[in-house]
C-alpha cells in the first residue's frame, strides 16, 4: 500500500510537490514522454539540453552500454549521447504547452551554447516561453562548445565564472542552476566561482566521463559503433558515491543551493543525497530502467521515512548528515573487533579468505566444523570480513568508554 504524506516545499521560490525531478535526458526529450512523467507524479522536469538552431547535433547509434553482473545488469550505464536534436524554438513551444498543462509543476529546461549571444538568446527565449528554471549544462562528457574547447566547461574555473555571469545577466530573476562535473581537482573552487556570479544554485552533478568496457575478442570499445567507440558518460548506481562526495564537499564549504543528480535509484538514495546537502534530487537512469511509475515508490518511501523520523518536510533532511562528515584524523579511535554470529554463518569461508589475504589474518578457520572464529588480539576491526559475508553474519563490536556498540553492515540494496 502506498503511503500518502504532504511532501511539498519551495525550491528557489518554485513550488515542488515532492523532491523528485526528471533530469535532462531521454525521459524528457519528447513532449509526450515529459507529459507522461509529470502525469505519473514527478514534481518537475528538466527538458533535455537544447541549443540555438545553428548548432548541428550528430548523434551516433547505438549510444548505450552498461556494465554490471548477471544479477544486476545495469550497475552503471554509459552513453555517447549529445544534446537534444530539438532546438530552442521547439523547446520553447514545449515549455508553453507543459506550463499550460501542468501549472503547478516545475518546468525547467537545460541549455548549452558557445558564444555569449547564444547563451543569452537561449535564456531570453525560454523566459518568454514561461520557463520556471534554467539549468545550464557545463558538464556534458562529450565536451562543451565555445569557451574551454576540448573540456567540459565546468573543468575551467575561469570559463565557468565567465559564462555563468552571461547567463545570470540574461536570466535576471529566473532561477539558474549550473550543472557541474565531479571530474575536477577542486570542486569547492568551482562552486565558489559560481557563488560569486550570483547564479541561484548548482546541479551536482552529471554523468562521469568513462570508458565502459572493451570487448576482449574484438578489441572494440563499448558501445561499439561499427567497430569504434568514444568515451561515455557514466550514470546510474555506480556513480552515487561520487555524487555524494561532490554534494557534501560543496555543502560543507560554500553557501549555495544544490540540486542533487547522479546515481539515485531509490527514495533512500534521494535521502542520502539530501542529507549531504541537496535540496531536491534529479533522476535519469532509474526511470529509464524501470519507467515513470517508480515515482509512487519514491513518494511513498519518502512519506514513510519522514513519518518514522519525525521530519515534517523533505526540507528537514537537507544537510542533516554534514556534521558527521569529518577529516579522517578527527575520527574517534575505539577498540573494535569482528563479532561473528555462528547461528547465521553458512560456513562459506569467505571471511576467512578475505581476512587471510586482505585483512589481518585474524580469522581462524576450523575446516572440520567449517566455522570461523576471531582472534581478538590480532583483529583491529577493519571491517573487511563484514563487507564480504554473504549472509550478514558479521558485525563490528566497538568498545567506547567501556560501552559496547555494534556497527552492522549497511549498503546492500
Ligand atoms: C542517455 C543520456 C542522455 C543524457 N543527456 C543529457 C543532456 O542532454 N543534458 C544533461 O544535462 N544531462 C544529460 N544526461 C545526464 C543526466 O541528466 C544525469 O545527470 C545523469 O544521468 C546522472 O543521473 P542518473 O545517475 O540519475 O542517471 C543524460 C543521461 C543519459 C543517460
Amino acid at each position: 500500500m502506498y503511503r500518502e504524506h504532504d511532501l511539498s516545499y519551495d525550491f528557489l521560490g518554485i513550488h515542488l510537490e515532492n523532491p523528485f525531478i526528471l533530469s535532462a535526458g531521454p525521459p524528457t526529450d519528447e513532449l509526450d514522454m515529459a507529459v507522461d512523467g509529470l502525469k505519473a507524479g514527478w514534481a518537475g522536469v528538466v527538458l533535455k539540453t537544447t541549443s540555438v538552431e545553428e548548432n548541428p547535433v550528430n548523434l551516433k547509434y547505438p549510444m548505450m552500454s552498461s556494465f554490471g553482473t548477471a544479477a544486476h545488469k545495469v550497475w552503471g550505464l554509459g552513453n555517447i549521447d549529445l544534446i537534444s536534436r530539438y532546438h530552442i524554438g521547439e523547446i520553447c513551444a514545449r515549455v508553453s504547452t507543459l506550463k499550460h498543462l501542468f501549472p503547478s509543476k516545475m518546468i525547467a529546461a537545460s541549455i548549452m551554447g558557445s558564444r555569449k549571444e547564444d547563451w543569452q538568446s537561449l535564456v531570453w527565449q525560454l523566459r518568454k516561453a514561461g520557463i520556471d528554471l534554467i539549468e545550464c549544462s557545463f558538464s556534458c562528457p562529450q565536451g562543451s562548445m565555445g569557451e574551454a574547447p576540448g573540456k567540459m566547461l565546468a573543468q575551467s574555473v575561469e570559463a565557468t565564472e565567465k559564462v555563468a555571469r552571461w547567463v545570470k545577466e540574461a536570466a535576471d530573476d529566473t532561477p539558474v542552476l549550473i550543472k557541474i562535473t565531479p571530474q575536477v581537482t577542486d570542486i569547492v573552487e568551482v562552486a565558489r566561482a559560481l557563488q560569486r556570479t550570483g547564479v541561484d544554485g548548482v546541479t551536482a552533478s552529471n554523468s562521469v566521463p568513462a570508458l565502459i568496457g572493451v570487448d576482449v575478442e574484438t578489441m572494440e570499445p563499448r558501445p561499439s559503433v561499427w567497430g569504434d567507440g568514444a568515451y561515455s558518460g557514466m550514470t546510474g548506481m555506480a556513480i552515487k558515491p561520487l555524487t555524494l562526495r561532490t554534494i557534501a564537499e560543496i555543502a560543507r564549504n560554500v553557501e549555495i543551493t544544490i540540486s542533487g543528480n547522479g546515481g539515485a535509484y531509490s527514495w533512500s538514495d534521494a535521502v542520502e543525497l539530501m542529507a549531504v546537502g541537496a535540496s531536491n534530487v534529479q533522476f535519469c537512469t532509474m526511470p529509464m530502467h524501470y519507467g515513470f511509475g517508480v515515482i509512487r515508490d519514491l513518494t511513498s518511501g519518502m512519506a514513510d521515512y519522514l513519518e518514522r523520523m519525525g521530519f515534517r518536510s523533505p526540507r528537514d533532511i537537507v544537510g542533516k548528515a554534514l556534521s558527521h562528515i569529518k577529516a579522517q584524523e578527527d575520527l574517534s579511535a575505539p577498540v573494535t573487533y569482528s563479532d561473528i554470529d555462528l547461528d547465521k554463518c553458512v560456513g562459506c569461508g569467505g571471511c576467512f579468505r578475505a581476512c587471510r589475504d586482505g585483512g589481518h589474518r585474524a580469522i581462524v578457520w576450523d575446516s572440520v566444523k567449517r566455522q570461523p572464529s576471531v582472534d581478538t588480539e590480532r583483529c583491529p576491526g577493519c571491517g573487511q570480513c563484514m563487507q564480504v559475508c554473504p549472509v550478514n553474519a558479521i558485525r563490528m563490536k566497538e568498545e567506547i568508554d567501556q560501552h559496547l556498540h555494534y556497527f552492522e553492515f549497511r549498503g546492500a540494496r
